[in-house]
């Protein structure tokens, strides 16, 4: 029997079909948005009559035209589909044309004339936050007394964080296509993390029941959190369009637009004080985070959440407070990223860290290990330690890295150069896995044994290239005892598993895998009691089959799982947000061009705990694919606007992403071993989203080497204001940066 290609070997070939690669149906209208060209400002009037005259196939909608809610905002409604007064940033959808050619479509969005009255421009969080421009109240967890604390300190630093945000430069960009059908119903083929998002979406703005709309996700060409919510804006207005005209409509946003029009990672400005007793433990810490949300609330609240339960990081607080603003500023809605708010938090625990391990002249690294979380202790959302494998994965590292042996050659290399200084870093990972919103915590799926013994396996899971069909193809061949071969994985349809949650927060595998592995049970439950009962013995598989078809045994099963044990006091600030942590820890080493403030890369080493692996191959790629991320996001990735809100870095020559020059450097990984996870499918462990965090060791190997070139490396002041550019390296070298 012909065994079923891998579709990941037909993605590496080239051959996946990606939305925009399908034939066109007959009578295809294009659509493009007429966007804001300032950052904020209201409407007076659109006249759309020079483009209407282009061609007869053009036609012009505007918020009028949209049947049901003009509203995309879950959490807040703050976010219009089509703008009808006031526009909050530029690159805003203000009306969508529609014509015959996607280069027609274009000059006609040129000839519609917009004319508003400007009104004044924040992008600036700290800037926002003194005005008042808050989305929500903001939020803050506490754990101890923080303030009797630092009375007891012996060391008291404090300082100010800066974080770029990320642009996700999927490969395939934001695009969607719309069919009417069946005399009124709605299909849509989406570019989305979140098929019932777009399906909700797309019913409440044509003001349809959802069983109307049906949303299909293919494989996607990447989404990294940029398609979990801001997908749903393009699949509406396609939708729209296909509903007014009654004709197909493809929406596909081209790199600039994409670049130009939709959210990115949220950018933070955040302030610290951090106290230690005289060893080097830490009493207490204190931080504000200053969003930048943009104009929209989006998923801001929930990656807020992450951002405050990842503010202690890896690392036992006794006492702590943190506080979380989102601030409102006139940019596109910042959205999710993967990391959701963590990587953010992370970055400023350990820039105090580092700050206290200057003040005591100490190397980091000791202060890192001395304050590690251990089983037993409590996060500061009253959640116990369980399993604590950091300071495991943290030693594992320093060891296999030959940390000792490597600082001393390191010094001895920046004892005998002064053109070139090299540094060192290490990241201890503890990342909490679950959605932060608790009824999203679900995932469902549908298995069909057909008749000849070949499986086919729905879920909620949408494919972007992280692996996860290839997870639940083995996670269904397992339950089932038969050949991964046997097993295809279906693309996702909101028609066959319904109510589902984004493909998101790295829940994928656990989420469906365990709903598939449910459904999988089920039908093996049934043909083993019908193997008994018919007397088959060890008959194979395809016979066992045919037979109890021929035995009307039902050979399909819908599966269903809920995370348990999860439970949050939002007032309290108190409860076990989390399955379960992924632990690790990177050691990075790198070197800087003392001239030129460039640097690079030497090594990476990791220790990473993925619980009893599902696929290696997979899951070393994740891996790669995160630190890479994570790099671009430490290092490289700056993501500028100016003062009115306008996107400076809108291409890719302005916008520096790793390249595979960059990331020529080996990176040797150990997955830790006899580490079985008993809350997840198969006991693994998710895997997307926690190694980006390895990233933030670049930046401080990096740091590490600038503050060599000063002289002493443990005590040189550091700065702590991401990506580090190679601008700013050369800016802190010529003593630009104090
Ligand atoms: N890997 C690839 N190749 N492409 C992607 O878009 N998204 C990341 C991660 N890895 C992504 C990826 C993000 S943000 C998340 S949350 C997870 O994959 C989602 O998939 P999972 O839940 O199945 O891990
Ligand atoms: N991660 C990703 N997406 C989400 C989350 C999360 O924790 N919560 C809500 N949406
Ligand atoms: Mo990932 S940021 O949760 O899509």
């Amino acid at each position: 029997m012909k065994s079923w290609n891998p579709e990941s070997v037909q993605n590496v070939l080239g051959r996946t079909k990606y939305i925009d690669d399908l034939p066109e149906p007959a009578g295809l209208l294009h659509g493009q948005p007429v966007v804001s060209k300032s950052a904020h400002g209201r409407m007076l009037s659109l006249d759309a009559s020079a483009a209407l005259a282009l061609h007869p196939s053009v036609r012009v909608l505007t918020a009028r035209d949209i049947p049901g809610e003009n509203e995309l905002g879950t959490a807040v409604p703050d976010e219009p589909l089509l703008v009808a007064d006031e526009w909050t940033y530029r690159g805003q959808s203000l009306a969508l044309v529609l014509a015959e050619t996607r280069s027609l479509a274009r000059r006609a969005v040129a000839l519609v004339k917009v004319e508003g009255e400007e009104l004044p421009v924040i992008t600036d969080p700290r800037e926002a936050h003194a005005k008042g421009m808050i989305i929500l109240s903001p939020r803050t967890m506490r754990m101890g007394d923080p303030e009797a604390a630092f009375k007891r300190c012996a060391v008291v630093v404090s300082g100010r964080v800066d974080s770029g945000g990320q642009e996700h430069v999927y490969l395939e960009t934001q695009g969607a296509t719309a069919q009417v059908r069946d005399g009124g119903g709605i299909f849509v083929l989406s570019g989305t993390q979140s098929p019932t998002g777009v399906q909700e979406a797309v019913a409440r703005n044509l003001g349809l029941p959802m069983n109307a709309v049906e949303v299909d996700a293919p494989r996607l060409g990447g989404a990294f959190g940029g398609k979990e919510d801001q997908a749903a804006s393009w699949s509406a207005l396609a939708a729209l369009g296909a509903f007014v005209t009654g004709r197909p409509v493809k929406i596909y946003l081209n790199r600039k637009d994409d670049l130009t029009f939709t959210g990115k990672r949220h950018p933070y400005s955040s302030d610290y004080k951090l106290g230690l007793d005289a060893e080097g433990r830490i009493l207490a810490f204190e931080v504000d985070y200053y969003q930048n949300s943009g104009a929209c609330t989006d998923l801001s609240p929930a990656i807020l959440s992450r951002t405050l339960f990842h503010a202690a990081s890896a690392y036992r607080i006794p006492n702590l407070r943190a506080t979380g603003y989102m601030c409102r500023t006139n940019l596109p809605p910042f959205t999710a990223f993967r990391g959701f708010g963590a990587p953010q938090g992370i970055f400023v625990m350990e820039a105090a860290l580092h700050k206290a391990a200057e003040a005591m002249g100490v190397d980091p690294v000791d202060l890192q290990r001395k304050n590690l979380l251990r089983t037993g202790d409590t996060f500061h959302y009253g959640m116990p330690v369980a399993e604590a494998r950091t300071e495991l994965c943290v030693d594992r590292a320093l060891a296999r890295s030959g940390w000792d042996r490597r600082r001393a050659e390191i010094d001895e290399f920046n004892r005998s150069r002064r053109d070139r200084k090299r540094g060192m870093a290490a990241l201890p990972l503890c990342f909490g896995i679950s959605f932060t919103k608790l009824m999203m915590n679900q995932g469902g799926a549908l298995v069909h044994v057909y008749r000849d013994g070949s499986v086919g396996v729905h879920t909620g899971a949408v494919e972007m290239g992280q692996g996860v069909n290839r997870k639940i193809q083995k996670v269904a061949a397992l339950a089932l005892g038969v050949p991964e071969s046997r097993v295809r994985i279906e693309r996702t349809r909101t028609a066959t598993v319904a109510n589902t949650s984004p493909t998101a927060a790295s829940t994928g595998t656990d989420l469906n895998g365990m709903a598939a592995l449910a459904a999988c049970e089920e039908i093996a439950k049934r043909l083993s009691a019908f193997r008994q009962d018919a007397g088959l013995g060890d008959a194979p598989w395809e016979t066992l089959v045919a037979k109890a078809h021929e035995a009307r045994i039902d050979l399909s099963a819908h599966g269903f799982y809920a995370t348990p044990g999860l439970f949050y006091d939002g007032s309290a600030e108190r409860g076990s947000p989390f399955a379960y942590h992924v632990y690790g820890c990177a050691v990075i080493t790198a070197e800087v061009d003392v001239v030129r403030g460039t640097y690079r890369i030497d090594s990476a080493t990791l220790v990473h705990d993925a619980g009893n692996v599902i696929d290696e191959v997979v899951d070393r790629g994740q891996i790669e694919g995160a630190l890479a991320q994570g790099l671009g996001w430490a290092l490289l990735e700056d993501l500028r606007y100016d003062r009115t809100g306008k996107l400076l870095s809108d291409t890719l020559s302005t916008y520096k992403l790793p390249d595979a020059h960059f990331l020529d450097f080996p990176v040797d990984l150990e997955f830790l071993g006899n580490a079985p996870n008993p809350r997840a499918v198969l006991k693994s462990k998710a895997i997307g989203e926690p190694p980006l965090m390895y990233g933030i060791a670049g930046y401080f190997a990096v740091l590490d080497a600038l503050k060599a070139a000063r002289g002493d490396r443990l005590r040189a002041p550091g700065f702590h204001d991401l990506p580090l550019t190679p601008e700013k390296a050369l800016d802190y070298l010529t003593g630009v940066i104090p």
